[in-house]
């Protein structure tokens, strides 16, 4: 394939982003909306806040509320953003959610609700959409992990082994797709910055203390990990599939 070197920007792609009411997921959706993508945004919750913000930036902006862990919602969901868009070429998984639990104290069902929202979300939302993006010979599927995977973070076994899961699950997938010139890249989050992370007593506590743990003494900001993600999105990353790009400031050394 001939790739024009000076190829930049996300014009007129459509970029699918999950978990995006708030968050970090929004900040992904105003970034890849910077670079002129037009944004579809799946998550549970009312994403008018997001969809305001983006506003901003381009008309381009429409939020599809549904439960990406039912596999109905997820099929309905990816139907209409293709109505409204005509095609996908980006998928940002970025739903999840934090939870810290001793080992001990830890459920069957906070454990399976872990897997369902972090895993099965991911592969209902990837199977939806894959065939979409082969259709079109072109795709970009970047999943969103944790730096605890490297860390080894205590009361975090069910979010450390969902997130795990993403990693692999992205890398083998990279291998099945890349001939369709689809790529599959994950990237694994320090500690940032988010309303999730400052309501949550562990998390905030360990933000205090984590800037003497990072190479680069600031905070991990939502912006950070958007600018990497709309990296991997640019069709000039082409040739970049199966990685895990570590973005904590350097407290894992990955
Ligand atoms: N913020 C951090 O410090 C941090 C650190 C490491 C990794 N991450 C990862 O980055 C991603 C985003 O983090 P965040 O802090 O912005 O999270 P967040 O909790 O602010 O946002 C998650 C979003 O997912 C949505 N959601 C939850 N269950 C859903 C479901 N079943 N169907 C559809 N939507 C659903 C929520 O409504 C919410 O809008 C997550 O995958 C998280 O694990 C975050």
């Amino acid at each position: 394939m001939q790739i024009n070197k000076y190829e930049r920007g996300l014009q007129d792609k459509v970029a699918l982003v999950t978990g995006a009411a708030l968050g970090n997921g929004r900040a992904f959706c105003e970034r890849l909306a910077e670079e002129g993508a037009h944004i579809a945004i799946a998550d549970i919750a009312d994403a008018t806040e997001t969809v305001e913000a983006v506003k901003l930036i381009t008309p381009h902006v429409e939020a599809f509320q549904g439960d990406l862990t039912n596999e109905a919602e997820v099929h309905t969901i990816v139907q209409n953003i293709v109505k409204r868009f005509g095609r996908i070429d980006i998928l940002i998984h970025n739903v999840g959610i934090y939870e810290e639990e001793p080992f001990e104290l830890l459920t069957f069902a906070q454990w399976r609700r872990m897997l369902d929202i972090s895993l099965n979300s991911l592969f209902l939302t990837t199977h939806a959409v894959v065939p979409i993006m082969k259709q079109n010979q072109f795709g970009r599927i970047i999943t969103l992990s944790s730096d605890i995977v490297w860390l080894g973070t205590p009361y975090l076994t069910h979010y450390a082994t969902a997130k795990m899961g993403i990693i692999g699950f992205t890398r083998s997938l990279s291998a099945e797709v890349g001939k369709y010139g689809i790529t599959s890249n994950a990237i694994t989050v320090g500690l940032t910055a988010t309303q999730r992370a400052t309501d949550s007593p562990l998390s905030s506590s360990i933000l205090q203390h984590i800037l003497p743990a990072q190479s680069v003494h600031r905070s991990d900001e939502p912006h950070d990990i958007a600018n990497v993600v709309a990296f991997l999105a640019l069709p000039a990353s082409g040739i970049i599939t199966g990685q895990t790009i570590n973005v904590d400031g350097g407290v894992a050394r990955h």
